[in-house]
């Protein structure tokens, strides 16, 4: 049997993993359901632990809120699973000092056909000619997502900008072009972020040549895959050694493919 912790499980994502929990065997629930900062969160975790019923802790909340539970999590060297998004690189870098006694899976994408695009990806930006295939990043998602560009998408730039071996910094590009622009610079990774309605969540890559472009899109409709990842990262991730991971360490996918 797993014991999970659900950090929160009251918003959108936090429920869809409730509601795939409940329907998968050999797992227990718990949710944290807002605001882990609270010393009532923090009491029902307490209480888990005294009664052996916490073996890791997922967690689809805020970056805010994901800082303090780390702290928690190390104090009393419980596994984590975080999937929440929008950290600042300041706040990664102090994430993993916090993590350092526990093993934690961090992904922003928990789904296994994104990580799998984004070796995709890795490949083509490597092989394509660099100064002729320009690249394009869209990414939607509904109208109440907090952060854009979402970090799925600025891992794609990452990815891409270390293949040609730029600059994220010099070369990335935010928001919707406007006005006599001129030529579009060489050296540049564009991000379009699309939000509003209900919109799945989608990402796709443009490698635009002359007289022809390739795209590899990722799109997911429902909130499972998500949840899907975060189990199976739940169940590996108690198994591992203390250290920092991201879900292609789960995977194995051989490293022939970069
Ligand atoms: N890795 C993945 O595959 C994946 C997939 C989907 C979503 N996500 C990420 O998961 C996160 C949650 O997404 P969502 O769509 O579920 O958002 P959401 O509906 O806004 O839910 C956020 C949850 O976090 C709680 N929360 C927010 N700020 C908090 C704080 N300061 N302290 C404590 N709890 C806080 C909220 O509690 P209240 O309702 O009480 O405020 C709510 O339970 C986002 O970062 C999103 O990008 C990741």
């Amino acid at each position: 049997m797993l014991h999970v912790a659900v950090a929160g499980a009251s918003g959108r994502m936090g429920r869809a993993f409730m509601e795939f929990l409940e329907e998968s065997e050999k797992v227990t629930a718990l949710p944290i359901a807002a605001h882990p900062v609270a010393d009532e969160s923090f009491a029902r975790l307490d209480s888990a632990v005294a009664s052996g019923n916490l073996d890791v802790v997922v967690d689809f909340s805020s970056p805010e809120a994901t800082m303090k539970l780390a702290g928690w999590a190390a104090e009393n060297r419980k596994p984590m699973v975080i999937g929440t998004t929008g950290f600042t690189a300041d706040q990664l870098d102090e994430l993993a000092d916090i993590l350092n006694p526990v093993a934690a899976l961090l992904s922003p994408n928990m789904s296994t056909m994104m990580n799998l695009a984004w070796r995709m990806m890795s490949n083509a930006a490597k092989v394509l000619p660099h100064d002729t295939i320009d690249i394009e990043i869209v990414e939607k998602h509904h109208r109440k997502k907090r952060n854009a560009p979402s970090s799925t998408a600025l891992i794609m730039a990452q990815i891409v900008a270390e293949k040609r071996g730029w600059s994220l910094a010099d070369s990335l590009r935010h928001n919707s072009r406007w006005g006599l622009l001129g030529e579009r610079p060489q050296k540049e990774i564009a991000i379009s972020s699309i939000r509003g309605g209900s919109l799945n969540s989608e990402h796709t890559i443009i490698f635009a040549g002359s007289g022809e472009s390739l795209e590899v899109t990722h799109s997911s409709q429902t909130l499972e895959p998500f949840a899907k990842g975060a189990l199976r990262a739940s169940r590996w991730i108690v198994r591992q050694p203390p250290g920092v991971y991201d879900l292609l360490d789960m995977v194995g996918l051989p490293d022939v493919l970069f």
